[in-house]
């Protein structure tokens, strides 16, 4: 048996290690049912509000999810994405998904009993969340207990880009604590939204030799006509593994899809989710969860915003 001695110096290693876990990751702080005590029925409201903004527009859905990776991926998951810049925004995040966010904010905020207690942070984990959901994807529980972050991003905005190579977006993934099986998981939520012809026309015409000939021929007659494309082509507001099979034929939109299955390094998770939807449902809510715990604030740096757009 441990001595008295023994067993003080063991709780001082435990006391120390927990210290130096909670300081070093904020999002320690983060759980579940964070809210429990204070908004009991948080989930439904926001459950019912994103429900509402999906039925009045096809884009609430994809733009709320890329609003919550550019969120995360950008000085941590604090909301900093929705300040409102004075200089005017100068990048391609929709409306649609700033506007879901605004109205599941006003509809939590309309319960007197969570009025400003809910963070602007954790209502976009939650809104992402359901807009996957609610568009067929899977029902993954969302960690809570961010803090609004008090400056905005715009000099501070580094993201991948469409053009990127393996190495790249790993790269830029491994900044986030993220790695290649969680970014391809990831980059699955290319089966929602559409991208403007700039971000892939110059792949078309026989530039990138990754490009279906079929596939090139269309997008050539779709750009003619209208200034984006879908992601997933077949099925774009349905949340599923239908992007990867896409990937598997050359039809992947961006370069930075299609490299995913050129690469072989990367291919044989392609394939993997191409065959299962089920793992990629899996993989794909391990790793929002993991990116909902980028950067997270806590009350020491941070604020529970009372309107979205502005610092308090
Ligand atoms: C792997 C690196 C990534 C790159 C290079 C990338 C790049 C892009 C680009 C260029 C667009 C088109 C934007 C436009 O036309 O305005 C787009 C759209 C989109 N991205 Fe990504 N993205 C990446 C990862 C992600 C991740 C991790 C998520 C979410 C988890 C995401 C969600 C979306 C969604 C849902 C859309 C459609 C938006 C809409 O229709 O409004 N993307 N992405």
């Amino acid at each position: 048996m441990a001595n008295l001695g023994e067993l003080a110096s063991l709780a001082a290693i435990v006391v120390l290690a927990e210290v130096a876990i909670l300081s070093s990751f904020a999002a320690a702080q983060l759980r579940p049912d964070y809210y429990a005590g204070v908004c009991p029925d948080l989930e439904g409201i926001v459950r019912d509000s994103v429900k509402r903004s999906m039925a009045k527009s096809p884009i609430s859905a994809p733009a709320t999810l890329r609003l919550f990776f550019h969120d995360c991926a950008v000085m941590g998951c604090d909301a900093s994405v929705m300040i409102v810049s004075p200089t005017g925004d100068d990048y391609s995040l929709k409306p649609e998904g700033f506007q879901t966010i605004l109205d599941a904010k006003a509809a939590v905020d309309s319960d007197p009993q969570c009025r400003y207690k809910v963070s602007c942070a954790d209502i976009i984990a939650l809104a992402a969340r359901e807009s996957v959901f609610q568009s067929g994807g899977p029902n993954y529980t969302v960690e809570l207990g961010r803090y609004d972050g008090k400056i905005s991003t715009t000099n501070n905005v580094t993201l991948p880009h469409g053009d990127d190579n393996l190495d790249s977006l790993n790269a830029f993934f491994s900044t986030l604590g993220l790695s290649q099986t969680d970014m391809i998981a990831l980059s699955g939520a290319h089966t929602l939204g559409a991208a403007d012809c700039s971000f892939f026309q110059h792949r078309t015409r026989g530039k990138d030799p990754s490009m279906n000939p079929s596939f090139d021929a269309q997008l050539q007659g779709t750009c003619s006509k209208q200034n984006f494309a879908f992601l997933d082509e077949v099925t774009p507001v349905g949340f599923d593994n239908l992007y990867f099979q896409h990937l598997q034929n050359g039809r992947g939109l961006l370069g930075s899809d299609q490299v995913l299955y050129t690469d072989e390094r990367s291919r044989g998770t392609v394939d993997y989710y191409a065959s299962n939807q089920g793992i990629f449902f899996y993989d794909f809510s391990v790793a929002m969860t993991k990116l909902g715990r980028v950067g997270v604030k806590t009350a020491a740096d941070g604020e529970i915003r009372r309107d979205c757009r502005y610092p308090n």
